[in-house]
């Protein structure tokens, strides 16, 4: 049982200590938006204004695991598009995190500027 106890306490402070690193960041998730995808999305821009408000947590999983601007003009070619091509996996979760954290029905649904 003590042993028990003591793998057991073992797994949450490595869980503890190893989340930060992998988990992902709505704040950084933030800047990527605004670097890769304010450069068209802004209310005069021609991929017209986004955000997370737009959609629901569950819309915009699905966007991101496979819309993404796939063939839905002639700008775009293949799957993904170059924007998103041009992206780490890390920023990709970051970004993600980001629309997710303010979705439409997220605890705190925000507006990004
Ligand atoms: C090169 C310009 C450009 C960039 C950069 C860009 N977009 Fe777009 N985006 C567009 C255009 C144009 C459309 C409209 C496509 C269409 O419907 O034909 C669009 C449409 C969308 C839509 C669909 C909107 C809806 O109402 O369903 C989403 C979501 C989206 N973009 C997200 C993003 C995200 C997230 C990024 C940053 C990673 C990004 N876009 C970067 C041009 C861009």
């Amino acid at each position: 049982m003590k042993r028990l106890l003591q793998i057991l306490t073992i797994l949450v402070v490595v869980a503890a200590l190893a989340s930060p690193v992998v988990a992902a960041s709505s704040r950084k998730g933030k800047k990527v938006f605004k670097k890769s995808c304010k450069t068209c999305h802004t209310r005069r821009g021609e991929g017209g204004k986004l955000s997370p408000l737009q959609k629901t947590m569950a819309q915009w999983r699905i966007y991101f695991k496979r819309d993404q601007h796939a063939d839905k003009s002639e700008v775009w070619q293949g799957d993904k598009s170059e924007v998103w091509q041009g992206m780490s996996e890390k920023q990709q979760k970051d970004l993600l995190k980001f629309f997710l954290d303010f979705a439409l029905d997220a605890d705190q649904p925000e507006t990004c500027g």
